[in-house]
C-alpha cells in the first residue's frame, strides 16, 4: 500500500501540531499545509519539510485525506469543499457550529463515500480508555472542564469549545436518550458564553452535571462517575484514575478499596491521527465518526437554547436604564 497523501488546512495553535506529527508518520506523505496567514503556512511548511499554500483549493486535487483545523465558524464551508471532492477528512472538534451544519457534513460524507472523523481527542485519553474497560454502570456523572482564557476560539462559546468534549464522553458511556436538559451560562468577555453549567437527565435515569469555563485562573479537567459498582474519578489532564469500590472481603481494613492508576503514557494526538490514517487505508470504522460529532452538537444545541432563553428572560427583567447611585442621581 502506498503512502497516504495528506494535507493540513489551518496551521494555527492545533493544526501545526497535526502537521508536525503527520510529517513524521512513515505511512503518510504530507503534501502541504494551507493557511490564509501565508507567513504561518510558510513557517510550518519549513519545519515540516512540505509545501505551503495560502489558499487550500490547489491542495484538493493532490491529496487523499485532510485535517481541517481552521476556526470552527469555517468548518462547514471548508470541510464541505473537500468532501464534495471525495477527500477523506478529520475535522477538529466541534464538527460545526450547529446541528444543521453538522448534519449536512455527515450527509455529504455519506453521499460521496468518504470517511468523516471528528477530533474528539479525549476519546484517546488513557484515563477514559481505562474507565471504559471497567464494568461501571453510570448513574451519576460529574464533569468539570475549566480553562484559563487563551484568546482563541472566540468564534464560539464555552459549550462548543470546551463542554463539547464532555458531552461526547458522556454520550459514549451512555446509550440512553436524553429526556431533559437544563442549563445556564454567563458571558463575561462578550460574544458568547464564557461559563456554562448543564444538568442532563437520561432515559435510563442517569444524571449528568457538566461545568465548563474558559476564564478560570487555573486549568482543571475532571470527570467523576458513580455507579452501583463504585466510583471513578478521572483527572483527564494528568491522565490519572482513582477507582473506589466496596471491598470484596469483609475482613478488609476499610469497606472501600481504592485503586490509583497512572495512565500517563502515549500521545493522544498521534494516536488519533494514526487511527485516522489506518481507517482511511483499510476502510475500518474510526473511533469518533462524524455521526458522533453531530450527536455531541445536537446536545450542545439544546444546552445553548436553554442559555439563550435564560439570557432573554434576564434581558426582559432588566430596567431600561441602570439607576445611578444615590450620590450621583441628585
Ligand atoms: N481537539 C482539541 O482538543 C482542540 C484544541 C484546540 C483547538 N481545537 C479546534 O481546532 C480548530 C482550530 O483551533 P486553533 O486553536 O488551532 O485556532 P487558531 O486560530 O490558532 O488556528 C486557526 C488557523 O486557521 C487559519 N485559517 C482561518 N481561516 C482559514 C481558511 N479559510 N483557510 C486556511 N486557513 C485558515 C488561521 O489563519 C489560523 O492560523 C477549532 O475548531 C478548535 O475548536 C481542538
Amino acid at each position: 500500500m502506498g503512502r497516504l497523501r495528506v494535507g493540513v488546512v489551518g496551521v494555527g495553535h492545533l493544526g501545526k501540531e497535526h502537521a508536525r506529527i503527520l510529517s513524521g508518520l512513515p505511512e503518510v506523505e504530507l503534501v502541504g499545509v494551507a493557511d490564509v496567514n501565508a507567513a504561518q503556512a510558510r513557517s510550518v511548511a519549513g519545519r515540516c519539510n512540505t509545501r505551503p499554500f495560502s489558499d487550500y483549493r490547489p491542495l484538493i486535487g493532490g491529496i487523499d485525506a485532510a485535517i481541517i483545523a481552521v476556526p470552527t465558524a469555517y468548518h462547514h464551508a471548508v470541510a464541505g469543499e473537500f468532501l464534495r471532492a471525495g477527500v477523506h477528512l478529520l475535522v477538529e472538534k466541534p464538527l460545526a457550529v450547529n446541528l444543521k451544519q453538522a448534519q449536512e457534513l455527515v450527509d455529504l460524507a455519506c453521499r460521496h463515500g468518504v470517511l468523516l472523523q471528528v477530533g474528539h481527542i479525549e476519546r484517546f485519553n488513557p484515563a477514559f480508555e481505562e474507565l471504559q474497560r471497567r464494568s461501571l454502570q453510570p448513574r451519576l456523572i460529574h464533569c468539570q472542564r475549566l480553562s484559563s482564557f487563551t484568546g482563541r476560539s472566540t468564534d464560539i462559546g464555552a459549550v462548543l469549545d470546551l463542554m463539547i468534549h464532555d458531552l461526547d464522553l458522556v454520550q459514549t458511556l451512555l446509550s440512553a436518550a436524553t429526556v431533559d436538559v437544563q442549563a445556564s451560562g454567563l458571558t463575561l468577555l462578550g460574544g458568547h458564553e464564557d461559563v456554562a453549567h448543564a444538568h442532563i437527565v437520561f432515559a435510563d435515569g442517569c444524571v449528568a452535571d457538566l461545568t465548563a469555563s474558559r476564564v478560570n485562573p487555573t486549568p482543571f479537567r475532571r470527570m467523576q462517575v458513580w455507579g452501583p459498582e463504585g466510583h471513578a474519578c478521572l483527572d483527564l489532564a494528568k491522565r490519572q484514575v482513582t477507582l473506589a469500590q466496596p471491598a470484596q472481603a469483609p475482613a478488609e481494613d476499610s469497606p472501600i478499596q481504592v485503586l490509583e492508576l497512572d495512565r500517563n503514557q502515549g500521545d493522544q494526538l498521534t494516536r488519533e491521527l494514526q487511527d485516522f490514517v489506518h481507517c482511511v487505508q483499510t476502510g475500518a470504522r474510526p473511533r469518533v465518526r462524524g455521526e458522533e460529532g453531530r450527536d455531541a452538537i445536537a446536545l450542545a444545541d439544546r444546552i445553548l437554547a436553554c442559555i439563550a432563553a435564560q439570557s432573554a428572560a434576564e434581558y426582559i427583567r432588566k430596567p431600561l436604564f441602570t439607576p445611578l447611585p444615590g450620590n450621583l442621581a441628585a
